[in-house]
């Protein structure tokens, strides 16, 4: 009896004994892990990665095969190296025909200032790309457009910055681009921007916040300068409206604003886009849309190569993209 009153309370006992090393062992474990996370989120931040595209496309003509693109999306600030450096060495490394910034260069947040000095610097460094730089604004820029009020004047500087580096900014317009570098007197392709509307920007926006006609109104139709039918590049922020960017004609639509989707896991892709779009799952990369009888139409989207307000990447390196056209 005696006995049996001993042997009660020791299993108790022995359950304790193992429960608090393994309880510390998992909160060591976490914070291990978490501090891994966050170190490999700040490297991706830090450095980037050249993601090169081919398009292949009929309407691509023989003279702009080869054509190249670089394209900058969603930099919000960000610099590698003092002054961009890295950045703009890898692309002079890439010898392009054009240079697009397309949206989000800088991040506009009310209560926060502006850092017009950095964007300023990367046009300076961009002169050594030796090509034309285009401009194509994003959210954050059309919050200074739109709302004059809360940021008064920066757009003015910031058009000021871009006329002084003969930077051209197009919006809701087309143009012919120059040609490829070596070529006299020819044509590049057509280069368009689509202002999306601020609807299309909001939390959780539905895919038909925008359609092919509200494009067509703001842009009208892709431009046709002979009877062969360019080959139509459109710069949309936003790449939720794939469909929409196709329809109206574009051949390759150009995007960014999802940042990658933030965190890629294994076979699901991007975790969350910035307007709430879980798993949307064309967050970054080369997209078939459909095949025209007039050829094939790509979407590209961009990782982007900064962050704002989530400040976290993870298995989605910060990425400048590369596009050449080729004619098939
Ligand atoms: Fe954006």
């Amino acid at each position: 009896m005696t006995g049996l009153m001993q042997i009660g309370p020791v299993p108790v006992m022995a359950e304790n004994s193992i429960l608090l090393p393994l309880l510390l062992g998992a909160a060591a474990v976490c914070v291990l892990l978490l501090a891994a996370f966050l170190i490999r989120s700040s490297y991706e931040r830090k450095h980037f990665t050249v993601t090169h595209y081919e398009v292949k496309s009929p309407k691509v003509t023989e003279e702009q095969d080869g054509y190249t693109i670089v394209m900058l999306a969603d930099l919000h600030n960000n610099e590698f190296g003092p002054g961009n450096r890295k950045l703009t060495d890898a692309i002079k490394r890439e010898a392009p025909d054009l240079v697009l910034i397309a949206g989000d260069a800088v991040t506009v947040k009310r209560g926060s200032d502006v850092d017009l000095e950095s964007f300023r610097r990367l046009l300076e460094g961009l002169k050594e790309a030796d090509c034309p730089v285009y401009f194509t604004r994003g959210n954050h820029e059309d919050r200074l457009v739109k709302l004059p009020e809360v940021f008064p004047g920066i757009w003015g500087q910031m058009t000021t910055l871009l006329d002084r580096y003969g930077v051209i900014h197009i919006n809701n317009e087309q143009t012919v681009l120059p040609p490829k570098k070596g070529v006299k007197d020819g044509k590049g392709p057509v280069l368009a921007s689509y202002e999306i509307p601020r609807e299309g920007y909001r939390k959780i926006a539905k895919k038909n916040a925008v359609n092919e006609e509200m494009i067509r109104q703001a842009i009208g139709i892709p431009l046709s300068s002979s009877e062969e039918p360019p080959f139509v590049i459109l710069s949309a922020h936003s790449p939720l409206f794939g469909e929409a960017y196709s329809d109206w004609g574009a051949d390759l639509t150009v995007s960014g604003h999802f940042h990658g989707g933030t965190i890629r896991l294994p076979f699901v892709g991007g975790l969350m886009t910035p307007q709430f779009h879980f798993f949307h799952g064309k967050e970054r990369g080369m997209f078939l849309l459909k095949q025209a009888p007039d050829g094939p139409k790509y979407q590209i989207t961009s990782g982007g190569l900064g962050t704002h307000s989530i400040n976290l990447r993870f298995r989605n390196m910060s990425e400048l993209v590369v596009i050449r056209l080729k004619h098939n």
